[in-house]
């Protein structure tokens, strides 16, 4: 691995983190992820130890947005700052590095960090007629997803189409596109769906793995049970109206000026597992609801095909009625570490502040 003078701790300090700043950064990670709040400064002072961790980042059949959602500076925050300190080895869409010298680069990361190196992989991998569909520097992404997993510590699939298929395994699914456990199954995965993820999300699980050198507990469908155990109805503010029955009838009427619930227009948020009502995107700025727009359910596996995206929710492709009715009747009050997030998101905890 290539060695960083600095530890976490001290580029931190370098860069004018106050040590107040970095214990409530760790605090609200912790309590996201259901840590106890008496080990918040045990992992403080792990994370402040860890060194520079590579990171090899390979896109496959995707979009942009994912890393687009991903690599969007803003304020410096905390988060921000550990994003900055690892070292991404390669990454093919921001990397200066191009044909040949980028492919030595890749080599290069893998033979020096091999065993310990994290995978981040964006994008599905097409494996029908050998994967052809989809190359890069003369290999399929089937063959490169191969070999780079080979020497890896760990992967995370970043968005829904690296966890399940996504996009390119909509029907007719004309490349037989999979995510990436449907391939390796012998490393550790991580599965951060969505489309695109929640960046925080994503720097969660980077801040774990820096603290304890491994992948947080995961769900039945690999995704961090941390942030993927609610769901968006769970969490929803429009759930007040939805409990009282108000609902918007079309985009425009009385009741989506008013901010009634949009479920018979079509939202999947009764059935779908994420964040985003508590954590938002761009730094807390608005989600899908927020914005006006019924929940997709982008996070779940096969959400294009599933059903229209703006008729109600319906027993069969989503599951059973009687599991619809109680996800939709499962509602939770706020729990602390959600609203810990939601402040957090507001607050915009800036370095040194
Ligand atoms: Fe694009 Fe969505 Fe696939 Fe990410 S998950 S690459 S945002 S289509
Ligand atoms: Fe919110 Fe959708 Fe649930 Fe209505 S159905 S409360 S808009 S998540
Ligand atoms: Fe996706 Fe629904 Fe969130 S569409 S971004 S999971 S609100």
């Amino acid at each position: 691995m290539k060695e960083h003078a600095l530890t976490l701790g001290e580029e931190l300090r370098r860069q004018g983190v106050s040590r107040r700043s970095f214990l409530k950064y760790c605090s609200v990670v912790a309590a996201s992820m259901a840590i106890p709040a008496t080990m918040v400064p045990a992992m403080a002072a792990s994370l402040a130890q860890a060194r520079r961790q590579s990171v090899i980042w390979m896109s496959y059949q995707e979009c942009t947005a994912c890393i687009e959602s991903l690599t969007r500076a803003f304020a410096p925050t905390v988060e921000n700052l550990i994003f900055n300190f690892i070292s991404l080895d390669f990454q093919h869409a921001l990397q200066a590095a191009a044909g040949d010298q980028a492919v030595e680069a890749l080599h290069k990361a893998m033979e020096e960090n091999w065993g310990k190196y994290l995978v981040l992989v964006d994008g599905s991998i097409p494996l029908k007629d050998d994967g052809i569909y989809s190359t890069s520097h003369g290999q399929t992404h089937l063959e490169s997803l191969r070999e780079v997993a080979e020497g890896a510590a760990a992967i995370v699939s970043i968005g829904t189409c690296a966890a399940y298929g996504g996009v390119g395994a909509a029907r007719p699914n004309p490349t037989g596109a999979v995510g990436v456990d449907e391939i390796i199954t012998d490393k550790p995965i991580l599965n951060v769906p969505g489309c695109p993820p929640i960046p925080e999300v994503m720097t969660g699980v980077l801040t774990s793995f820096l603290a304890f050198g491994e992948l947080p507990a995961v769900d039945a469908l690999k995704r961090p049970s941390a942030f993927f155990s609610d769901t968006i109805h769970d969490r929803c503010y429009r759930r007040p109206f939805y409990d009282q029955g108000k609902f918007a009838k079309t985009f425009d009427d009385e009741g989506a000026r008013k901010g009634w619930c949009l479920y018979e227009l079509g939202c999947k948020g009764p059935i779908t597992h994420n964040a985003c009502a508590t954590m938002k995107f761009n730094q807390g700025v608005s989600w899908p609801i927020q914005s006006g727009h019924g929940c997709l359910g982008c996070s779940e596996p096969n959400f294009w095909d599933k059903d229209s995206f703006y008729k109600p929710l319906s027993a069969g492709q989503w599951g059973s009625a009687e599991g619809i009715a109680v996800a939709a009747a499962a509602g939770v009050a706020l729990g602390a570490a959600s609203a810990v997030m939601s402040r957090k998101n507001q607050d915009k905890i800036s370095g040194g502040k």
